[in-house]
C-alpha cells in the first residue's frame, strides 16, 4: 500500500520529541502535528521553528514531513494565519475549546472570537481541526462530544458553509452521523484505540490510567459505530492516531494526564481491526488515500508492506530520563508487521 499518513499526532518537544518522533516517522510519511505545546504554537513563526526542531530530531536518512498546525486562541491574528498558509508553513488550524484537554487552557472561550480566522480558512480551503468537546463543568464527561456537535459545530456549519472541518478523534455514533450528514465538507479522524477499547477498559480490575484519553472512550455501541465507519469505504473517515505520549509518572498520578501513546503499534492495530471485519482491502484507502484527498495533497508515492506476521510490541519506550512511556497494546503479540 502507499505509505500511510497520520492526520493527528502529538510529537511534543525537547527530549520527548527526540524520543517519540522516530516512532511516527517509521510508519508514516507525513503527519498533522498538534500545536498544544506549552506555550502553544499560536503563530506562523512558532510553527516554523517547531517544524525545524522536529526535522532536527529525525534519525538520519529518514524522510518524514511534519505538517504544521496553528493553535487558535481568542486573540489569533488572522493576517498571520493568512501569511502562514500562503508561505506554506501552516496546513491547518486547530480549535481547542478552552480547558477541553491537555494544554487547552489557552483555547477558545467563545467561538465568535475565531470568526476572522475561520473566514481565512474558508477562503483558502484549509481545514479547521476540531477537538469537539464541550468542556463546561455542567456537561457530563461522556456527553461532551454530542453536546459540542449539537450546540457549537452544527450552527458553525451554517455560518461557514464552505469551511472544511475535521472532527478529530471521534468517539460516538452521533459524531459518525454528523459526518455523514455534512458530507463533502466534514470529515473525521478515528484513532486505533477508540476502535478497540470501550470505557470498560479504564476500569478493568482497577483504575487503568493508560486507557484514559480525551475524548474518553465511550460505550460499546459507540465503538461499534466507529468500526463500521472506519471500514465503510467512505472517504470522509480516515486515519489519525491521536498518539499522545505522556510519561508514566504523568499518567500514574493524582491528576493523571489524558493521552494514549500508539505510534509504534497503530498500523498493526488498525490492520487487525480491518481484518477482523473482513475489510483488509479497504485499509489502504483509510490509511493512505482518504486523508490526502481531504487535505488536497498527493497520495504518497513510496509504498510499504504490512505482512501477517506476529511480533511482540514493546511495553514501553524512552520518555524523559528514566521516566518511560507506555505503548498502547505494548507487551502484547500483534498480528501484522511493517516490513
Ligand atoms: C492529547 C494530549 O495529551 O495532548 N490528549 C488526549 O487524550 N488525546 C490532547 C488531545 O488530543 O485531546
Ligand atoms: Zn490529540
Amino acid at each position: 500500500m502507499p505509505q500511510p499518513d497520520d492526520w493527528h499526532v502529538h510529537l511534543r518537544d525537547g527530549e520527548l520529541l527526540k524520543n517519540v518522533v522516530q516512532h511516527t516517522a517509521r510508519s508514516f510519511s507525513r503527519a498533522i502535528v498538534m500545536p498544544n505545546l506549552r506555550p502553544p504554537i499560536t503563530t506562523t513563526t512558532l510553527a516554523e521553528q517547531y517544524r525545524q526542531r522536529i526535522i532536527k530530531c529525525l534519525p538520519g536518512g529518514v524522510s518524514f514531513t511534519p505538517l504544521m498546525t496553528i493553535y487558535l486562541t481568542d486573540n489569533t491574528n488572522s493576517d498571520d494565519l493568512k501569511k502562514g498558509i500562503h508561505q506554506g508553513v501552516i496546513t491547518a488550524a486547530k480549535l481547542y475549546p478552552a480547558h477541553a484537554t491537555t494544554n487547552a487552557d489557552a483555547g477558545v472561550t467563545k467561538i465568535e472570537n475565531i470568526y476572522p480566522a475561520l473566514k481565512i480558512l474558508s477562503e483558502t480551503g484549509r481545514p479547521l481541526l476540531v477537538h469537539a468537546e464541550d468542556a463546561s463543568p455542567s456537561v457530563d464527561v461522556f456527553d461532551r462530544e454530542k453536546i459540542f456537535l449539537e450546540q457549537t459545530l452544527s450552527p458553525l456549519r451554517l455560518k461557514f458553509p464552505d469551511l472544511k472541518i475535521v472532527v478529530e478523534h471521534i468517539t460516538t455514533r452521533e459524531a459518525v452521523d454528523f459526518v455523514y450528514k455534512n458530507n463533502s465538507h466534514v470529515a473525521a479522524t478515528i484513532t486505533p484505540h477508540h476502535l478497540v477499547i470501550n470505557r470498560n477498559a479504564m476500569f478493568q480490575g482497577g483504575f487503568r490510567p493508560h486507557a484514559y484519553c480525551l475524548p474518553v472512550a465511550k460505550r460499546e455501541e459507540h465503538r461499534l459505530a466507529l468500526v463500521e465507519a472506519a471500514v465503510s469505504g467512505e472517504s470522509t473517515f480516515f486515519l489519525g492516531t491521536d498518539s499522545a505520549p505522556h510519561t508514566r509518572s504523568a499518567k500514574e498520578s493524582d491528576c493523571g494526564c489524558a493521552g494514549i501513546f500508539s505510534s509504534p503499534t497503530a498500523l498493526a492495530v488498525y490492520a487487525e481491526v480491518f481484518e477482523r471485519e473482513g475489510k483488509i482491502d479497504r485499509l489502504a484507502d483509510f490509511a493512505s488515500r482518504f486523508g490526502a484527498k481531504f487535505y488536497n495533497l498527493p497520495v504518497n508515492s513510496k509504498e510499504i508492506r504490512l505482512t501477517k506476521k506476529e511480533w511482540k510490541a514493546p511495553l514501553e519506550v524512552a520518555g524523559l530520563g528514566e521516566d518511560r512511556i507506555r505503548v498502547f497494546q505494548g507487551g502484547q503479540t500483534l498480528q501484522w508487521s511493517l516490513d
